[in-house]
């Protein structure tokens, strides 16, 4: 079983995503910690200099396999966290100068190809997948898909908890800034934009709890797939 949740940044996808596949035995995968991880090598290797992408030297290291991304599960819940060249990266891509540079990478074809089949690789273990494109270029053939959005300011204070949380320093004019560009970016670009796909059910979860969720998704797989949740 495939479900695909692709939505707008912050709108809560990985936790939704998490919680439903525990409950149905699924693995979870994000596919935004693999763009954020790639915008991380391509950051410490010098290929990113303002609004310049040294595409070719970082297609040359993806094409050589210099830049290694894998998944760890060494942490006390068993979650697969994804590490770059050997490293765990799980937190250190969610820090704001890869958020910055992470939308204009995943504009780039080759990179685009390059997450895609990683991404088909697990397709048939049966996954709860979530990123912009799932339903409509990844797995276009998901048994389910959902589509979640929510006020951009509302998405922008939950990024700010999110950071306060883990002690980082957050302004929230640059964070609700940084939301809308990737916004735009990610629904504009040429390559399988964010676009929410036809056959995808919406949530708008801008105030809507977690466990209002939870109660939601069961309705949903219950009148979609016939599954108990
Ligand atoms: O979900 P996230 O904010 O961690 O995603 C980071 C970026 O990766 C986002 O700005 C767009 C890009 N992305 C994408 O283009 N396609 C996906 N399937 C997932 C993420």
């Amino acid at each position: 079983m495939i479900i695909a949740i692709d939505g707008y940044s912050s709108t809560g996808k990985s936790t939704f995503a998490k919680l439903i596949a525990a409950r149905l035995g699924l693995i979870y995968l994000d596919s935004g910690a693999i763009y954020r991880t790639v915008t991380l090598f391509a950051l410490q290797s010098g290929y990113i200099t303002g609004n310049v992408i040294d595409n070719e030297a970082l297609k040359q290291d993806i094409d050589s396999g210099k830049m290694k991304i894998s998944y760890s599960m060494d942490n006390p819940e068993g979650r697969a966290e994804i590490c770059l060249n050997g490293v765990n990266v799980e937190s250190r891509i969610r820090l704001l100068d890869v958020s910055d540079n992470v939308s204009p990478i995943a504009t780039i074809p080759f990179v685009r190809n390059f997450v895609d089949s990683l991404l088909r690789g697990y397709g048939p273990q049966g996954v709860v997948m979530d990123g912009r494109d799932i339903g409509t270029a990844v797995f276009p053939e998901a048994d389910l898909k959902i589509f979640m959005v929510a006020d951009a300011k509302i998405r922008a204070q939950r990024r700010v908890d999110q950071l306060v949380a883990k002690g980082e320093k957050a302004d929230f004019d640059e964070i609700y800034r940084n939301v809308l560009e990737r916004d735009y970016i990610d629904s504009h670009r040429e390559m399988n934009p964010l676009r929410q796909a036809e056959d995808a059910v919406v949530l708008d979860n801008s105030y809507v709890s977690v466990e209002q969720q939870m109660i939601w998704i069961g309705w949903v797989l219950k009148a979609k797939l016939d599954i108990d949740f």
